[in-house]
């Protein structure tokens, strides 16, 4: 269905007789447990979800590019040669597509033509989901598809890790770009984010759903926080990995840190290099816990996570600690924590199907009458990484 409609909206914007187009898809993705361990090289748990990014394109006869963005209908198409590719805060959404398209020339892949483009997106932009990751891997699929570039899927997520670091300038970790590439229906993917591999874990997640709920409280990732703290839990665990003869942070243990934490003296860097030990050690268990179908011992381990991303890395806010407390004290609830980058967005959650409705209306009521806006809530299923749609669909 809503590939029919872009299609018809395709045609109005960008009409060209004959041409042929493709249609492509990248999830959004979510995060069950790993919190801010990723760029420290440890174990995340993320799934790719039925929300994302959807393009429809299609080659042109010339050299020039113009995109569409149903999202930001108000900027209407924004177009440009293959000559001027450098970040331009005006270009907006665009830069997305202006960057891609800089690294793949810049390695040596030719676009041979233009092209025109048209994305829809339904998750929400800059609320922990990944809605830029989306929209990196949305476009490389595309361009590798119509243009044959022959790119793995690993090579597509260093490109678009590549782009959000140096391009956009978010020093992000690699979970994201990743999960959406190799996302699998009903599965989690259990990461190595220092080997860069993975291990798909069978998410039966019985009468129960992921339930998202976005505390509509912007945050801006390359102006928060995220930079400071990378620094300050790598001080921390640098102290620690010396003093236990360890290389990496993915091999220090539990008994690591409290034999050692002393020897940090700072007591901020101390902290977050506690809720990294414990994430990633957290994030292991996890995958055991899942695969053995435990889901009520992986839900205290969810519950766990936020409580140290909330004391220890201190990357939560008022209104995500509030919905993670309206979940937790519910029966139906299996777990609840803050996703993503933090300092506002989503918390994700495990919940009993059929209490849906009632969860549904205690959120929205209580946490209307504590903050004054309503939160959006998602139910979503866990789906496939990015891939080109069938056109009768
Ligand atoms: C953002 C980043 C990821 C990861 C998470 C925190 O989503 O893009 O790389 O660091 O924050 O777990």
């Amino acid at each position: 269905m809503i590939v029919r409609e872009l299609l018809k909206d395709f045609y109005e914007k960008f009409y060209v007789a004959n041409n042929k187009c493709n249609v492509f898809f990248a999830p959004g993705r979510v995060n069950l447990i790993g919190g801010h361990v990723d760029y420290h090289g440890g174990f995340v748990l993320p799934c790719a979800i039925n929300y994302g990014t959807y393009l429809v394109i299609s080659k042109r006869d010339d050299n020039e590019v113009y995109g569409f963005s149903k999202n930001f209908k108000d900027i209407g198409i924004l177009g440009k040669g293959f000559d001027n590719l450098e970040y331009d805060e005006s270009d907006n959404w665009f830069n997305y597509p202006k960057g891609i398209i800089k690294n793949l020339i810049e390695k040596g892949y030719k676009i041979s033509n233009g092209f025109n483009m048209l994305f829809y997106g339904n998750i929400p932009n800059g609320a922990g989901l990944s809605s830029s990751a989306s929209l990196e891997l949305v476009i490389l699929t595309a361009l590798n598809s119509i243009f044959d570039f022959k790119l793995t899927k690993i090579e597509m997520v260093l490109i678009a890790k590549e782009v959000e670091n140096d391009y956009v300038g978010v020093n992000c970790g690699i979970m994201d770009q990743y999960a959406i590439a190799f996302g699998k229906k009903n599965n989690a993917i259990l990461l190595d984010c220092k080997l860069n591999k993975h291990e798909y874990v069978e998410m039966d997640l019985k009468d129960n759903k992921i339930m998202i709920i976005n505390s509509n409280k912007q945050r801006k990732l390359a102006d928060s926080k995220y930079n400071e703290r990378r620094d300050e839990s790598y001080s921390g665990l640098k102290i620690i990995m010396e003093k236990a003869n360890k290389k990496n942070i993915s091999e220090l243990k539990i008994e690591d840190f409290e034999k050692y934490n002393n020897e940090i003296s700072n007591e901020t860097e101390r902290k977050r290099a506690k809720h990294v030990i414990y994430e990633n050690n957290r994030t292991i268990n996890a995958g055991k816990l899942l695969k053995e179908n435990d889901l009520a011992n992986f839900g205290k381990l969810i519950n766990e996570s936020h409580k140290s991303l909330k004391n220890d890395y201190e990357v939560s806010c008022d209104e995500l600690d509030y919905l993670v407390e309206l979940m937790i004290d519910d029966d139906s609830v299996i777990g609840s924590r803050m996703t993503g980058a933090g300092f506002g967005g989503c918390t994700v959650n495990i919940v009993k199907e059929n209490e849906i409705e009632r969860i549904i209306e205690k959120v929205n009521k209580n946490y209307f009458e504590k903050f004054g806006f309503y939160p959006s809530i998602y139910v979503a299923d866990v789906g496939d990484g990015c891939k080109e749609m069938r056109l009768e669909s």
